[in-house]
């Protein structure tokens, strides 16, 4: 086991009924670091996140995490083994206030107590203390994302699963969760796996990259020295 690596995807294969979507993936999470996965629209990202959380059964292939083997198990057990996951449209609940859509995360807990305390997840996200008492959709869509984050780190996860989380929000908001992303991984060395398709948002955050097409990862480096020129072609939607 590479002591760097946090979660490991080995040659993973996915389907829905009849239809293959995820064919072999490989693809590593190093800890404390954040891995972004780029694609266009529909070609497996979100389904590559549902699997590693148990979500959408895996046909072949493994998963380890930490250096023990997650694959099919039941979501609840994957998130209590510390791998926290933030939906793509945030699901947050909108007639529960902001404080019980973010309590609502320590069903991820063992023991249903919160392992970041409400005054960290405040300290991080101001706006969420400010508006505890408000009903989760009253928010804005950048404020439902980071209700969303803040719910998944109450548990405390080792590694963060974010799929797509600056969709439909403002290009401002969206550098500040990024802000809070980069925090979280120098202060509490969170691992993070990524989906994105905003490039430039993306730079910002990542400090590795895989780039998926039609259910393969089909090419992966730092940040940095990853060719992004190609990248654009692949992901014009
Ligand atoms: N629950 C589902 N049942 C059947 N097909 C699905 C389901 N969810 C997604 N798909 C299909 O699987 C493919 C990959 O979807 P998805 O993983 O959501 O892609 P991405 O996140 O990269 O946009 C798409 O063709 C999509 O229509
Ligand atoms: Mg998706």
């Amino acid at each position: 086991m590479n002591e760097e690596i946090i979660l490991s995807v080995d040659r993973v294969k996915a389907a829905y009924g009849q239809s293959t979507i995820l064919w072999s993936v490989d693809m590593q999470v190093k800890k404390a670091a954040v891995t972004t996965v780029m694609g266009r629209n529909g070609v497996g990202k979100s389904t590559l996140l549902k699997t590693i959380m148990g979500l959408v059964k895996a046909q072949e292939g493994n998963i380890d995490f930490n250096g023990t083997s997650i694959v099919n198990q039941a979501s609840y057990k994957i998130a209590k083994a510390g791998v926290g996951y933030v939906p793509q449209g945030r699901e947050i609940i909108p007639k529960l206030t902001v404080r019980e859509n973010l309590l609502l995360g320590l069903e991820a807990t063992a023991d249903y107590k919160a392992k970041m305390t409400e005054e960290e997840i405040y300290d991080l996200f101001p706006v969420l203390q400010e508006f505890r008492k408000r009903l989760g959709g009253n928010l804005s869509g950048g404020q439902q994302q980071q209700l969303a984050i803040a719910r998944t780190l109450i548990s405390a996860p080792k590694l963060l699963l974010l799929d797509e989380p600056t969709e439909g929000i403002q290009p401002s908001i969206a550098y500040e969760i990024g802000d809070i992303i980069r925090r979280l991984v120098s202060e509490k060395n969170l691992s993070v796996l990524l989906v994105e398709q905003k490039i430039d948002f993306a730079k910002h955050v990542s400090d590795h990259f895989y780039l998926m097409d039609r259910g393969k990862m089909i090419k992966n480096g730092v940040a940095g020295l990853f060719d992004f020129g190609e990248l654009q072609e692949h992901i014009a939607v």
